[in-house]
């Protein structure tokens, strides 16, 4: 099998800034800057299909037991990586539940650091959100429970820990959550078989140093990127092939990387349909053949593989969270394989053609709102340029305020409905996430988004000098003293700052 090389180019971590003059501050020493990031001789293993955990009924309960544990690793052929994990020594299992379960994360914190693990997409009280909030000191336990009101899709489950979640998701405190509805996607044709023709493909980047450590970097200049690395594991494993057991399988694509953005193709363009976003499906399934995900956005794909050709999916350059119309990101912009599928031994089995998936809630229509709208908030996503975001306090706000664990920024009512504005003046991109909903996307700079982005979210991409409106539930639970978070998942960005919490009363 042919393939590419990794990444090309080198990190640009390692840059030194003597002096700083204007907004557009010495960019090509920063992005282009020194390389001392190991990038080791790789060769193609085995896809990693990750652990299954559908938990344990106790007493009408789905039970999980979720143990933070700290080891060692083989990311890298031949080295080993301290890392930490999730019942195991790095990243998680894919915890699959149903909606009206009544799901119990039974978490215990064994590393020898304080955490808070977090349910990316969940809609649920506040105490049980695993935000900063809820945070469990080594050697504690905590408990999470909640009924599932989402609807069926691929979620998240991450480090949430105040100041560390960066870190801590780079190392390992990551894994991905599976509602499923096998009697629907049964009706509806759409594979639904974990490790037969529904294959998790869980996205991230890492950078090493020679001896096989994780290379993370939080300084002031790297915050602005974000932490990226040059070596792309799908699953925890770097330059994997999938051996399908079918000839039509779905892709859920996942983007659990710190800061990367990945505009993913197939390397012979072969089209695929995208049939889920981030909360749900899509009404009909979109016929594509590329798709950009930005951190924490998630799309699950039917691809068909019947012509039995070994293929890979890529990802193309142009789509780095800086805005390239002023700069490019330079040597971390490459294009590059994520992974290999070799569909050769696959059962044949018939193409999918459903044409109507489900109804999205309608909420607005190109007339205008059919809900009420309680309040319009206006958030603005703001990076300061310059001497103050490299050598002072922050840098990274949100409506002019760096996030404060004790500070409420935002107070909305339950069971309502609220538009939120997201202005983006800076120069780079912010996936922006809110807990505790799933929104659906009104308008980009007035601009209708593309039916790919019509299903229901919970990130979205504020390009710079961008306004995104989204149209959002604040969903049945009432909590005056317990907030959400909502922040850019550029997780150093969000650690740096550009974050807020909002109470639902
Ligand atoms: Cu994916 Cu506030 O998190
Ligand atoms: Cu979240
Ligand atoms: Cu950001």
């Amino acid at each position: 099998m042919k393939r590419r090389d990794f990444l090309l180019g080198g990190l640009g971590v390692t840059a030194g800034i003597a002096t700083v003059t204007s907004g557009s501050f010495a960019m090509g020493q920063m992005m282009s800057g020194g390389n001392d990031a190991y990038r080791p001789p790789l060769s193609l293993q085995d896809y990693a299909l990750p652990a299954l955990d559908e938990g344990t009924s106790i007493q009408g309960k789905q039970v999980f037991k979720l143990t933070l544990q700290a080891g060692e690793s083989q990311l890298l052929p031949g080295l080993s990586t301290e890392t930490i994990g999730i019942n195991q020594n790095f990243l998680a299992p894919v915890l699959r539940f149903k909606k009206d379960q009544t799901v119990r994360m039974e978490v215990s914190n064994r590393l020898n650091e304080t955490a808070a693990l977090h349910w990316h997409g969940m809609i649920l009280p506040a105490t049980q959100d695993g935000g900063p909030h809820q945070a469990i000191k080594s050697g504690d336990d905590w408990v999470a429970e909640w009924k599932v009101i989402n609807e069926p899709a691929t979620y998240f489950y991450h480090s949430h820990t105040h100041n560390h979640t960066g870190e801590q998701v780079w190392r390992g405190l990551a894994g991905q959550m599976q509602i499923i509805d096998e009697d629907r996607d049964a009706e509806l044709g759409i594979p639904h078989q974990y490790g037969v023709d529904d294959y998790p493909v869980i996205i991230t980047d890492r950078a090493f140093d020679k001896s096989g450590a994780l290379y993370y970097s939080n300084t002031r200049m790297q915050k602005m990127q974000g932490m990226q690395g040059n070596v792309i594991l799908v699953n925890g494993v770097a330059d994997s092939v999938l051996k399908p057991k079918k000839s039509l399988v779905r892709l859920r694509l996942h983007n659990a990387s710190n800061a990367r953005f990945y505009d993913l193709h197939f390397s012979d363009n072969r089209p695929f349909q995208l049939v889920a976003t981030d909360g749900g499906m899509l009404e009909q399934p979109q016929t594509l053949n590329r798709i950009r995900l930005t951190p924490a956005e998630r799309a699950d794909i039917i691809v068909d593989l019947s012509d039995g050709k070994p293929v890979s999916l890529q990802n193309r350059k142009g789509y780095g969270n800086l805005n390239t119309g002023m700069m490019s990101n330079g040597a971390l912009d490459t294009n590059f394989d994520i992974f290999h599928i070799e569909p050769s031994q696959a059962e044949k089995v018939p193409a999918f053609t459903t044409a109507q998936l489900i109804r999205l809630p309608n909420w607005f229509n190109a007339q205008g709102f059919n809900v009420d709208i309680a309040t319009t908030r206006h958030l603005q996503l703001d990076m300061q340029m310059g001497p103050a975001m490299m050598f002072g306090s922050g840098g990274f706000f949100i409506n002019e305020k760096a996030y404060e664990l004790n500070t409420i920024n935002e107070v909305a009512k339950a069971n309502t409905y609220e538009v939120w504005e997201l202005r983006n003046p800076s120069i780079t991109h912010h996936p922006i996430h809110i807990h505790n909903t799933q929104f659906r996307i009104i308008d980009r700079n007035g601009r209708i988004p593309s039916a790919a982005e019509s299903g229901l979210k919970d990130t979205v991409i504020v390009h710079s000098e961008e306004t995104v409106r989204v149209l959002l539930p604040t969903g049945p639970y009432k909590d005056a003293d317990n907030p959400y978070m909502y922040h850019c998942h550029i997780i150093e960005h969000e650690d740096a700052g550009m974050m807020g919490q909002f109470t639902v009363t």
